[in-house]
Parts: structure tokens; sequence; C-alpha cells
């Protein structure tokens, strides 16, 4: 984990760059969730994330990425991550994942939020419902924690700790079984390429990473799924879904440390809500 190499420390003015992609990131995937509902097909959602990246000149970053055939990943119920938008029409109490990228002057933005399709009254007080509410707003604390983390701490290994000791605090939400952490996945180090070093674990290793100093931007997004962990990916390459059938929320955000502070620059309010709840208070670039 978190490997040997080198890591592309930005610039103040490459970090303004990467905040207009993930302002682009943050446009789409705010559209796209005002359009999730049930009856509409995950291509739709698919359309909408690609007309907002247009609009706005920017470059869609997963459409052709090693051959990804759509703009958005939506995975559904046990899909973990990297489902591809097609016919599949949204369900009442689907939980739904999507992972949004896009690219403005060669620099990245990546991000991604769950929700469950609304069930109604009487479905969403179904005990299932509510623990599928749960799994997507845990990982969603456990991201942000991730990213206080990121904040506060010293070196990248803090993200992990602080992701896993959400989960572990969480144990009593699932229903008497604890929440797993998806380990095959992690997060990435972000900028001229949407994937680069380092590793951000979603869990404690042994080693504690690389110091944070300004300059390192990542993709903070842990994956939790409600029985176990073990996945395995379906024929069509990419889609990566729980092998016990249970399903999967997954949250992102990408984050830059500079000389000020933390920014997160697929947040719209750059982190200064959610941050501000946990104790750390956001430092804007410009
Ligand atoms: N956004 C995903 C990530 O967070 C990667 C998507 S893979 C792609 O790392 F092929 F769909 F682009
Ligand atoms: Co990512």
């Amino acid at each position: 984990m978190f490997g040997r190499e080198r890591i592309e420390y930005k610039t103040p003015e490459q970090i303004l760059l990467m905040r207009r992609a993930g302002l682009v990131v943050a446009g789409a995937l705010d559209a796209v969730r005002a359009s999730v509902r049930a009856g509409v097909s995950t291509a739709e959602l698919d359309a909408v994330a690609a007309s907002v990246i247009e609009g706005a000149g920017a470059t869609p970053s997963f459409l052709g990425y090693h051959g990804y055939p759509a703009t958005l990943c939506v995975s559904v119920n046990d899909e973990i991550v990297h489902g591809i938008p097609g016919t599949r029409v949204l369900e009442p109490g689907d939980v739904v994942s999507v992972d949004c990228g896009a690219i403005v002057d060669g620099w990245h933005g990546d991000s991604a939020f769950s929700t469950v399709v609304d069930a109604g009254p009487d479905a969403a007080a179904a005990l299932d419902t509510q623990l599928d509410i749960q799994l997507v707003e845990t990982t969603r604390q456990a991201m942000w924690a991730g990213i206080a983390a990121l904040a506060t701490g010293e070196r990248l290994g803090d993200v992990g700790e602080a992701v896993e000791d959400v989960v572990a605090a969480a144990a009593d939400r699932n229903g008497g079984r604890p929440l797993g952490i998806v380990e095959d996945y992690v997060g990435h180090g972000i900028g001229s390429q949407m994937h680069l070093a380092p590793d951000v674990p979603n869990f404690r290793t042994r080693e504690r990473g690389p110091r944070l100093r300004a300059g390192l931007c990542v993709a903070i997004e842990p994956m939790l799924v409600r029985g176990d962990q073990a996945n395995r990916e379906l024929e069509d390459g990419w889609t990566v879904v729980t092998l016990d059938g249970s399903r999967a929320a997954h949250w992102e955000h990408t984050v830059a440390i500079h000389d000020g502070g933390i920014w997160v620059l697929t947040a719209t309010d750059g982190g200064a809500t959610e941050l501000a709840a946990r104790g750390v208070e956001v430092a804007p670039l410009g």
C-alpha cells in the first residue's frame, strides 16, 4: 500500500485549475442527484452529466478511460463501483452510487455520491430501507472524517484510520453485523491524471504513508457494504459486485492541501459546512 511512486505536488495555480474541474463535477453530480427517481434509466442519468460537462466546456474523464464507455459510473444495489449506465431503470428503494470525473485544461476532478431512491412513506419505514439509508449515511460520514483527517493529520495513513473508526462506531447501525470496508478499491492521488500515486486506503495499514504537505491532491473514496467485502467483476469487464449480494455505497471528493490548509475541490462550498461540523476550517485559494 502507498507504493513508492513519485507524488505530483501541485502549485497554487494548478490547484486553482483543479478547482475549476472540481466545480464542473459538482455541478454535474447536483444535476444527476436532482434527476434520480424511480423510473429513470441509468443511461438518462449519464446523459444529464454529459450535458452539464459539455455545457461547461469541460471533458468527461471516464469516457474512453481504458475503453470505458460512459461519462458516469452508476452502481445500483449490490454493485459497488464501475457500473455502466444503460437501460436499467431505477426502482423505489434502490441504492444508487454515481461517480463522475471531468477535465479542465488538463486537470482532473473526481467525485461520487450515493442515495436511496425514494420509496414512499410506507416502504421508507421498512427496516431494510432504513438500513440502506444508514449505509449511505455512514459512508458519507466516513468520507468526511477522512477528509477532516487530511486537514489535521500528519501522514496519509491518518485518512484510512479515520474512515475505519467511523465504520467501527457505526457497527450497531446495520442490523447486528458490522458494515464491511471494501479493501480492493482505494482512493488515489489526482491532478494531471485521474489516477496518480499515492493510494489512499480506507483502512489502517502497517505503513503510515507519505507526509501530508502542501500540493498533495487526493481523491478520498470509501466504499462500504452491508455484508462481506468480497467482490468480483462482471463479464462486462467493469461492474464490481459483492459476492454475497449485499448492498454497497460509495462517496468521493477530490481534496487539495495547500499552504493555508485544505480545500474540497469537488464541493461547491469547498467543504466548509461539513468540515466546520468536525472542527476544521477550510482554506479556499485565491
Ligand atoms: N472515478 C473512479 C475512481 O474514483 C474511476 C472510474 S473508472 C472509469 O477512481 F473507467 F470509469 F473511468
Ligand atoms: Co476516484
